[in-house]
């Protein structure tokens, strides 16, 4: 073959190459001790001396020229490998987008661990309740008043079966299965027939609470619920109790907090002293037993927590507002 075809021979094959392993044979082929190029200038030896000057300086030049080709192209494909790679480690990386809990299941759960940690167990009861658990072993018969405190999502084609309106009921589950001493924590969801505003949701949360023992009192409840609103809110939080009134407890009280620095008081709780009648659809002595109950919102907390002014927030589905917690 001509040296200048063989040339052009070499430089398209370079031009065609896209892998750097192709590479190194292609050099080989043409450039190695046993290569094209070679076997040209090595066969000179047998040529006249005319015909040597004039292939060999050809030759010579060619190989030069291929050499330096061929180095260009050996970098022109390190870089597009590199790039392909993204080889470059100094590169900030594609930030993965995570999820986390809810701003009410991260609340809950600050509540369950607090509680936890002063000795209280953490149970949970079932949303589907039997009217008798909701209301009549709490005190509140099916003419009592007291029931249009709680309107209620009755289960249709089951008699006497609701959605929960309050997490009280596991009161009842509880005392049932199991005698005193204890103190539980019941967190859950529960239901409400009613217009939702601002501070109402049809469907939001509570936590229960519940000591029993041979001499439970309302100082005790003062010094637990004191405890809790300190750890909660990382402060030293004022607390009031108003009287109230709800057919399970007697006293009934509401429990108002002060955040250090606000002025409001503010309602977050109904308690009391666990009413005889209860312990007695219970199965207990009330001579011997009493305690203290507590229901709290769990929504509520979470709001004054984090300064949120409408509890809807929470369940209208915009990522926007949860992935600020
Ligand atoms: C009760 O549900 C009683 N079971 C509480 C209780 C338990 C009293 C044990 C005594 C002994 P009440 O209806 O007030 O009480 O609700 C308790 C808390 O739930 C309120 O303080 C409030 O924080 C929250 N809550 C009530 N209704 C709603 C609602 N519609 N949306 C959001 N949170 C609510």
């Amino acid at each position: 073959m001509d040296i200048n075809e063989l040339k052009e021979e070499a430089q398209q094959a370079l031009e065609d190459i896209s892998d750097p392993k192709y590479l190194e044979s292609l050099r080989i082929k043409y450039l190695g001790r046993k290569g094209e190029v070679t076997q040209i200038l090595r066969s000179l030896s047998k040529k006249s001396l005319a015909e040597r000057k004039k292939v060999g300086k050809a030759a010579n030049q060619i190989k030069q020229e291929l050499n330096h080709l061929f180095d260009i192209k050996l970098k022109e494909l390190k870089a597009a490998t590199d790039q392909q790679i993204n080889l470059d480690i100094t590169q900030p990386g594609a930030r993965v987008q995570l999820g986390h809990l809810h701003p009410l299941t991260q609340v809950e759960n600050q509540i369950r661990k607090i509680f936890q940690d002063l000795n209280f167990s953490v149970i949970e009861g079932p949303e589907v309740e039997s009217s008798y658990n909701n209301f009549d072993a709490l005190n509140i018969p099916a003419d009592h008043p007291a029931r249009d405190m709680w309107d209620t999502f009755w289960l249709k084609d089951f008699d006497n079966l609701l959605l929960r309106t309050h997490t009280s009921p596991m009161q009842v589950r509880y005392m049932r299965e199991n005698k005193p001493p204890f103190q539980i924590i019941v967190p859950g969801r529960v239901f409400r027939y009613e217009a939702t505003d601002a501070s109402h949701e049809i469907n939001f949360y509570q936590f229960e609470g519940l000591m029993v023992g041979d001499d439970v009192s309302l100082a005790n409840f003062k010094y637990v619920v004191g405890e809790f609103f300190k750890k909660f809110f990382n402060k030293e939080v004022k607390i009031r109790f108003r009287p109230s009134y709800f057919p399970f407890t007697e006293p009934s009280v509401e429990v108002d907090i002060q955040i250090p620095g606000k002025k409001d008081w503010l309602e977050v709780m109904g308690a009391g002293l666990v009413h005889p009648n209860v312990l007695k659809a219970v199965g207990y002595n009330p001579k011997h037993y009493q305690g203290f109950a507590f229901g709290g919102g769990v929504d509520r907390l979470a709001m004054l927590k984090y300064g949120i002014d409408d509890v809807r927030l929470f369940y209208n589905g915009d990522v926007r507002f949860i992935q600020q917690f």
